[in-house]
């Protein structure tokens, strides 16, 4: 359906098409939010930390009165929350107790090439098989029941997410549940009066639909067998009518009438928010998705499409005891319009602040760069393709050196969020205009709007080796949407 008349597009929820749960909708704001645990290192000494996260099938409370099978890190869903430090190197073992191999991708992370959760790398549970063909292509690798992904963590303060990255299955493996947050702190962020503890709120806000007993709605009889596209079926994005924040359906949040830290995740398949509050007080806006903005931006409302994160301060005292706040979508349609609410229910002192600067972030300029790409994101071919091509697991579309900058251009016919790994951007122009007020500092991933032309200034730093970039829309991404370039 959204391919129906190529027409532009109005600005909206993105490409895709909704699927409707055959459940009830359960009443908004009467379930309190849920905070995803941190993950306790198994091990933590003078060498880093160390980390075991099991993926295993359980039973979760998404929505109020019924239980949902999902796929989770830890069984739960998002996973449990990692905690890391710049300069504390991590290591995280991931056991696969799933029916299914998975790979685990670090978004926003600076990770050598062999923990990036390439596609085809995967980890199987025990006694799988048959292997899949593409297993023993270019660039399988496979690791059974358990493999460690090591992180140095050598990259500044931000909040990243990981998912799962397998091959044809992403779409369908993070709707299942395979999605968390990781927060790396370091010493910059930590000598400015932001709200901290309790008043720092990591939000991972995403959409699902349901079947009426409860269990995750998605268009495949056997989401551990089938492939997206498979006999003839093609997704153009999938957008759920639930909307949950932390695997909360509508969740409410009890606040004191202080100052509080949002991270904002968006971590749906296709879905984009416009988000807002319903009080009409703006959102100050300290961070992107890879760190701290240079200097606070105030804005009325952000945008974020799949992938993307954004570090807002919210302040509740303005409010008398008892006000009602709902974080607003601008992008949804009925139910889908509001995310969760806050109530302001008791006063506290607050010691936090905005302060004036926030970051020393380097401003890249085109001269900076040392040379100039196009990637043209466009359906074709009963796919969803790169340049013309659908993904191909052994060839590569670009090798830009170690330690340069490279402008990169992004067309597009749809909606298509643009993610690159390893290498961290700055959005530069949108079709020859000033990049929206939203989306400065160092991010990963760019909103492409249809018939639009996005430049980005691309670092490529840290790591040698073979990295990617695709649509995240994870329905495009597994419909062929993803290219390699090697930094060399
Ligand atoms: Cu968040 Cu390659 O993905
Ligand atoms: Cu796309």
């Amino acid at each position: 359906a959204a391919l129906a008349g190529c027409g532009r597009p109005a600005d909206g929820p993105g490409t895709g098409s909704l699927l409707t749960s055959a459940v009830p909708l359960p009443e908004r704001f009467r379930t309190p939010l849920a905070i995803p645990p941190v993950a306790r290192p198994a091990l933590s000494n003078s060498a880093g930390e160390h980390i075991v996260i099991t993926q295993r099938v359980a039973e979760a409370r998404l929505l109020p009165d019924r239980t949902t099978t999902i796929w989770g890190y830890d069984g739960i869903f998002p996973g449990p929350t990692i905690r890391a430090r710049r300069g504390r190197p991590l290591t995280v073992t991931m056991r696969n107790e799933l029916p299914v191999p998975t790979s685990t991708h670090l978004h926003g992370g600076v990770t050598p090439a062999d923990s990036d959760g390439f596609p085809m790398d995967l980890t199987t549970p025990a006694g799988y098989s048959p292997a899949p063909p593409h297993q023993h292509g270019a660039g399988a690798r496979v690791h059974e029941v358990s493999r460690d992904y090591r992180y140095p963590i050598g990259q500044r303060a931000a909040t990243l997410w990981y998912h799962d990255h397998r091959m044809d299955f992403t779409a369908p493996q993070v709707w299942r549940g395979l999605a968390g947050m990781m927060i790396i702190s370091d010493d910059e962020e930590d000598a400015l009066p932001l709200p901290r503890g309790d008043r720092d709120l990591p939000l991972l806000i995403c959409d699902r639909a349901f079947e009426a007993d409860g269990s995750l709605r998605y268009p495949m009889r056997d989401m551990s067998m089938a492939s997206p596209g498979a006999g003839g079926e093609f997704l153009s994005g999938l957008f759920g009518d639930v909307i949950l924040v932390n695997g909360v359906a509508w969740p409410r949040h009890e606040v004191a009438n202080v100052r509080y830290r949002l991270r904002l995740v968006n971590a749906s398949n296709a879905r984009r928010y416009r988000l807002g509050l319903s009080s009409g007080a703006e959102l100050v806006q300290i961070g992107t998705d890879d760190g701290l903005l240079a200097a606070p931006v105030t804005l009325p409302e952000v945008v974020l499409s799949p992938g993307e994160r954004c570090d807002v301060l919210v302040d509740f005292s303005a409010y008398p005891i008892g006000t009602e706040v709902t974080l607003r979508n601008g992008f949804g349609a009925g139910p889908a319009g509001e995310i969760m609410r806050f109530v302001v229910t008791r006063k506290a002192k607050d010691d936090s602040r905005v302060p004036a600067r926030l970051s020393r972030v380097p401003v890249l300029t085109r001269a900076d760069a040392a040379r100039v790409r196009q990637f043209d994101f466009r359906f074709g071919g009963g796919r969803w393709q790169i340049n013309n091509r659908p993904y191909d697991p052994a060839g590569s579309l670009a090798a830009p050196r170690l330690g340069t900058v490279e402008l990169w251009r992004f067309t597009s016919d749809f909606h298509h969020p643009v993610h690159v790994h390893l290498g961290h951007f700055q959005v530069l122009s949108r079709s020859g205009r000033s990049p929206e007020p939203w989306e400065g500092g160092w991010k990963d991933t760019v909103d492409v709007r249809p018939y639009e032309a996005v430049e980005v200034l691309v670092r490529f730093a840290g790591h040698r080796g073979r990295y990617m970039l695709h649509c995240h829309n994870l329905e495009h991404e597994d419909m062929a949407m993803m290219a390699n370039f090697d930094v060399v």
